[in-house]
């Protein structure tokens, strides 16, 4: 597949069939996605690759109510977990429901369930002393995961990183030994999607695109 055809085309897959994925499969991947870029190339990710069905099955429940969380918070229109309005939050203690997720509740039979850290040892986190919450860390990790997902596509796979498990860290983190000052980033499902979906709905560029400010005129063509 053309590079500029997989980045247009690459969507959320959270369905997959039976077909199991060999760990070959799953190395080979990974091995693609480690070429992804990282602050001064320091490549802070460690993967696990959750085999144990207990284990999927603790991560699966503890996974669930964050869930519930969002879809409750999503249905007044608010974006859950901003850090912007804190009102979301309050509201996220109102009315969560068991929602079905294709993903958590299946989460036994997904072929390739991968769990990403960081080490937030190794993250210069330049926005780390402004008075906001930071997001220049992830920058360092989120390509490594996206070019999981890029790298399984061109194998024919589809998948889907969810960042459910870093809500309940405290949970999750022991369950998968996670070390001391690293931070769960993703958990990344992986599997042979029951539809391929390749039509993306996203905005156009001059929607977010400006010259020279962020208020400047929309730069079109
Ligand atoms: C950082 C990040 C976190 C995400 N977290 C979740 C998640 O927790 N659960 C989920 O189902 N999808 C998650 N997604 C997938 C997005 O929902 C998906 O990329 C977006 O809705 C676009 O979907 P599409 O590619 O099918 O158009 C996440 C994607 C990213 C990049």
């Amino acid at each position: 597949m053309e590079l500029r055809d997989g980045i247009r085309t690459t969507g959320a897959i959270r369905g997959f069939t039976d077909q199991v994925v060999d760990d070959q499969v799953v190395h080979d991947i990974l091995d693609d996605a480690r070429f992804a870029p990282s602050g001064g190339n320091r490549q802070p990710w460690r993967v696990v690759v959750v085999k144990d069905p207990t284990l999927r099955h603790q991560l699966g429940e503890s996974m669930k109510p964050v869930w519930d969380e969002y879809v409750a918070i999503s249905a007044t229109g608010k974006t859950p977990f901003t850090v912007v309005d804190a009102s979301a939050y309050q509201l996220a203690s109102v009315t969560p429901g068991n929602v079905p997720n294709d993903l958590l509740d299946n989460i036994g039979n997904i072929p390739v369930v991968l769990a990403v850290a960081a080490d937030l040892g190794s993250i210069a986190m330049m926005d780390k002393d402004l008075d906001r919450a930071t997001i220049t860390g992830g920058a360092s990790i989120y390509p490594f995961c996206w070019s999981v997902v890029l790298a399984a596509r061109s194998r024919g796979l589809g998948g889907v990183i969810t960042t459910f498990a870093s809500r309940v860290e405290p949970t999750t983190g022991p369950l998968l030994g996670l070390p001391q000052n690293w931070a769960l980033a993703a958990t990344i499902f992986l599997g042979h999607p029951i539809k391929q979906t390749t039509k993306l709905k996203r905005h156009a560029v001059d929607k977010f695109t400006t010259i020279d400010a962020f208020n400047g005129s929309p730069f079109t063509i």
